[in-house]
């Protein structure tokens, strides 16, 4: 689709993927400004933002449940393009606590969706486009051996975190069919990259060597997940704001699939590498088992499982690559262990960053979340 010049808004942007987002999205193209809003819940951060190109970008805090409020950004800024990207996004908070996952999720989206429909339809009509950020969860569980889920697999969400993502992606869809909303829905797999909030695995393993605790693998760790770099990600969800059919759903994986014990091997094989190579980060992490020459091998945990843990997921991008030209530049092999092994160093160079975000508040919730484990 063709949009004059691209004023964004970019719900949840101060989250994980929203903040990599805003900044490739800056950087990429130089025309375009972007409004954020973000409630900054515990998982949003302006530290996320550093760096980022302040003349074109504008801060709200806001809740996107608040419909006149999106209303106004909207004719305010001359938006006519949004990706949400906002959510309450970690299975394990929804098993704790389900009922902001409706509120957020769903009730959520559909506030966007009201917003939208008004000042897009109704309003003023003209091009426009809605992006709805999803995941791969939506389809559940997949047995070892099956094929990859594609865009046409039956929707089986199993955690409160996946079914609110689900219904969230319905109401998108519906309000495509129903009152002709300019959407594309993109279901992703498990990112990586910087800026994560070491409550997801990826960041909480290597947090967790550099500070010599022991390291969570829930169940057998031999959960599979296929690992997506949040570039990759960023790159497909702009090109699908461009070339993306309205009314279509396209899966955007990373084409590598990993178990929780591979992903915690590489994490330790680079930390244990990175204190050989380095001797001044023995002084930097006193406390992590490579400082005294150990390997951080000696943390791992084997810990009681989530209920209804999904033992694998797996995405077939064939549509994308089709459709939208997207490929993954760190896809299995060579490629995604040096993107892997690149996320592990700017954790270990960026302890000021993560030890900002581990406020209070996270670490109540760390000690509630692995009590009984
Ligand atoms: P995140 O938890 O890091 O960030 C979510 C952001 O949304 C935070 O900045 C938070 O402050 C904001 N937010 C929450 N409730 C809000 C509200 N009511 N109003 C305004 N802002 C609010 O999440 P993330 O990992 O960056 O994920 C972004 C999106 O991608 C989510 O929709 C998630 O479901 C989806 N997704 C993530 C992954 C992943 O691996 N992280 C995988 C698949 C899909
Ligand atoms: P997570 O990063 O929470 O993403 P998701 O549940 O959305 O896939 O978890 C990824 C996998 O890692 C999942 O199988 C659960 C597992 N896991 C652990 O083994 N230990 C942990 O401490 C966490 C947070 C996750």
């Amino acid at each position: 689709m063709s949009l004059p010049h691209l004023h964004l808004l970019v719900t949840g942007g101060a989250g994980f993927i929203g903040a990599n987002f805003a900044r490739a999205f800056l950087t990429n193209d130089p025309a375009t400004r972007v409004v954020i809003l973000d409630a900054l819940t515990y998982a949003g951060n302006l530290a996320n933002l550093e760096g980022i190109d302040e003349d074109r970008c504008v801060f709200v805090r806001g809740d996107i449940r608040d419909t006149p409020l999106v209303c106004d950004l909207l004719r305010q800024h001359s938006i006519r393009a949004l990706v949400h990207f906002a959510a309450e996004s970690h299975v394990d908070r929804s098993i704790l606590g389900p009922d902001l996952f409706v509120e957020t999720n769903i009730v959520g989206t559909h506030s966007l969706l009201k917003a939208a429909r008004l000042v897009w339809l109704e309003e003023q009509p003209g091009a426009h486009r809605f992006h709805h950020v999803s995941t791969d969860e939506v389809y559940g569980s997949l047995e070892l051996r099956a094929p990859a889920f594609s865009e046409s697999s039956p929707v089986r969400p199993n955690s409160p975190y996946a079914a609110s993502k689900a219904a969230s992606d319905h109401l998108v869809r519906a309000y495509h069919e129903t009152f002709g909303l300019d959407a594309v829905i993109t279901n992703c797999s498990n990112n990586y990259g910087p800026y994560q909030l070491p409550e997801k695995l990826v960041p909480l393993l290597i947090v967790n060597c550099l500070l010599g605790e022991r390291l969570p693998l829930y169940g057998d760790g031999l959960h599979v997940r296929d690992w997506l770099h949040v570039q990759d990600h960023c790159q497909a969800i702009a090109l699908a704001m461009r070339v993306g059919v309205a009314g279509e759903t396209y899966n955007i994986g990373g084409e590598n699939e990993r178990t929780s014990l591979e992903i915690l091997r590489l994490i330790v094989s680079e930390i244990d590498h990175a204190f050989e190579r380095d001797p001044s980060l023995s002084e930097k992490y006193p406390h992590c088992p490579a400082a005294t020459g150990k390997s951080c091998a000696e943390l791992v945990a084997f810990v009681r499982d989530r209920p209804g843990a999904d033992r694998r997921y797996a995405l077939d991008i064939s549509k994308a690559r089709r459709e939208l030209g997207y490929a993954p530049r760190a896809a299995a092999g060579p490629a995604f262990e040096s993107a892997f092994r690149g996320t592990v160093r700017w954790y270990i160079e960026h302890d000021a960053w993560w030890k900002s975000v581990m406020d209070g508040q996270y670490r109540e919730w760390v000690a509630l979340n692995y009590k009984n484990r």
